[in-house]
């Protein structure tokens, strides 16, 4: 008989919710029995929960008997992902933290992938690639060989970022947005969508356009 494990998605958005829920359901369809706990106090209302009889929602403090918990971070931006994530390590001995790769996903040889991190349909990861822990790539994202992927990352739908490029922790790549082979992406940016990257950006930037530029720094 299939191991009934504990399932979490942990977060504040609706959309994050929702595709963790699929992708977990896309890899284990029916053959593992799934129950998903959603947190009430990040998401009061959730419009589908009614239709899923499979999914139970309750409060954080209900399932602490029920440790060790698998918990997904159901957080779009660097700040509500770290946030999480802070929650989350502090205690470790009970929670682990998988990472989540839907499974349309082209995943090659030597890359390495941190925990927490998720990614979405359709994003095609070239080899020697590596993703920092809680990263986020959304759907349809493609990211070139040897490229280095900081903590907390979000790159949005459509980016292409191309070979060799090094995006820093807590940087945000706006959807649709190309980056250059070899380009560094410095911490804590924000990329414009639709930007074509083709110089190095320095940390704690907003730059967009094509070619991008910097627009502001900010702390
Ligand atoms: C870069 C960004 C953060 C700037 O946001 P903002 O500071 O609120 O900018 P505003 O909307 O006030 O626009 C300010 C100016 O910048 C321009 N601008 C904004 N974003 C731009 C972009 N991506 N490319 C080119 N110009 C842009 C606006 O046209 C406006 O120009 P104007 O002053 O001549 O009228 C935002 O536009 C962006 O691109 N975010 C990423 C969105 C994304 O990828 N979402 C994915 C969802 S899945």
């Amino acid at each position: 008989m299939a191991t009934k494990q504990k399932w979490v998605i942990f977060g504040d958005n609706e959309y994050a919710i929702t595709m963790i829920f699929e992708t977990l359901y896309a890899i284990h369809k029916k053959s593992l029995e799934i129950s998903i706990v959603i947190n009430r106090k990040f998401t009061p209302q959730h419009p589908w929960n009614e239709d899923l009889h499979h999914i139970a929602m309750v409060n954080e403090e209900d399932f602490k008997a029920d440790r060790p918990v698998f918990a997904f971070l159901a957080g779009m931006s660097p700040d509500s992902r770290q946030f999480l994530w802070k929650r989350f390590d502090k205690d470790r001995d009970n929670i682990v933290l998988p990472s989540l790769i839907h499974p349309s996903v082209v995943l090659p040889h030597h890359i390495t992938i941190e925990e927490g991190v998720r990614i979405e349909p359709n994003v095609t990861i070239a080899p020697y690639v590596s993703v920092g822990k809680a990263a986020l790539i959304n759907r349809g994202a493609i990211i070139g060989h040897h490229t280095t992927i900081g903590d907390f990352v979000n790159i949005n739908p459509g980016a292409i970022i191309n070979g060799m490029c090094h995006i820093g922790a807590h940087t945000t790549i706006g959807a649709g947005t190309i980056i250059n082979d070899g380009v560094v992406i410095g911490s804590h940016c924000v990329i414009g969508s639709g930007s074509l990257v083709t110089k190095n950006i320095p940390d704690h930037t907003i730059a967009y356009g094509s070619p991008a530029k910097v627009i502001n720094t900010h702390s």
